[in-house]
């Protein structure tokens, strides 16, 4: 599939196979392939919660009403951490290498980074959900490369999410996708009508 198909092909998938899963090596690969997403400093501010059980789909489901998180055979719950930027990111360790070892460069990149996205509540939120919306993104089309179809949700209550899976305050539950397949015994509306060029860019 080329990626102009994965990018045709993709759609939100309301209806779930119940009966087919998505084996635990598949979603590995399909995450595996998403995370070179790219993001800021290359800090991966993000984090995945993978709800495959009964137990577990219930709990979600408590917050984010939607069927298909107890239809679907994994729902993801999709974290962006806040403070990513800080010094415990252990990426910056990667980061000191590309500069060769030098800790002065590592500390004065680290308070670059601190000054675009530590110094408010909005930045560090649009920090958070921009690079995770980034790897949501990408989570979607590896799935449907590798032939798993894909649902995002937001319609939930996202500090219930939050603490229902005890993540910390610094945590922003970013949002959630069903991962599974089409059931095929159901139609999907079609596509549906998508601004373009000349609607959503301005020149200047
Ligand atoms: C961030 C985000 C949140 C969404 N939230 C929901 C949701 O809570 N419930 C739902 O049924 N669909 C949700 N959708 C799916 C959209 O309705 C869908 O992507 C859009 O209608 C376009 O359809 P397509 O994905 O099939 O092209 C969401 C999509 C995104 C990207």
């Amino acid at each position: 599939m080329s990626l102009k198909e994965v990018f045709e092909d993709r759609r939100s998938i309301n209806f779930f196979d119940i009966n087919k899963g998505v084996e635990d090596g598949l979603l590995k690969d399909i995450i595996n392939l998403a995370v070179l997403a790219p993001s800021a400093f290359n800090l991966q501010p993000w984090e995945v919660i993978a709800v495959k059980s009964k137990e577990g789909k219930e709990r979600l489901h408590k917050f984010a009403g939607q069927p298909k998180i107890l239809e679907a055979p994994v729902t993801l719950i999709i974290v962006g951490n806040k403070t990513g930027y800080d010094e415990s990111n252990p990426t910056w360790q990667d980061m000191l290498k590309l500069l060769g070892g030098d800790k002065d460069k590592l500390a004065g990149t680290q308070g670059m980074a601190f000054g675009l996205y530590g110094t408010s509540e909005e930045n560090k939120l649009k920090f958070a959900e921009s690079n995770a919306g980034l790897l949501a993104m990408s989570i979607m089309y590896a799935a449907k490369s590798f032939g798993v179809d894909s649902h995002a949700m937001s319609g939930m209550d996202f500090e219930g999410v939050r603490k229902e899976f005890e993540l910390e305050e610094n945590k922003t539950v970013v949002m959630l996708i069903a991962l599974g397949h089409l059931d095929e015994t159901k139609t999907l509306y079609p596509r549906s009508y998508r601004r373009g060029y000349d609607e959503i860019v301005k020149e200047v």
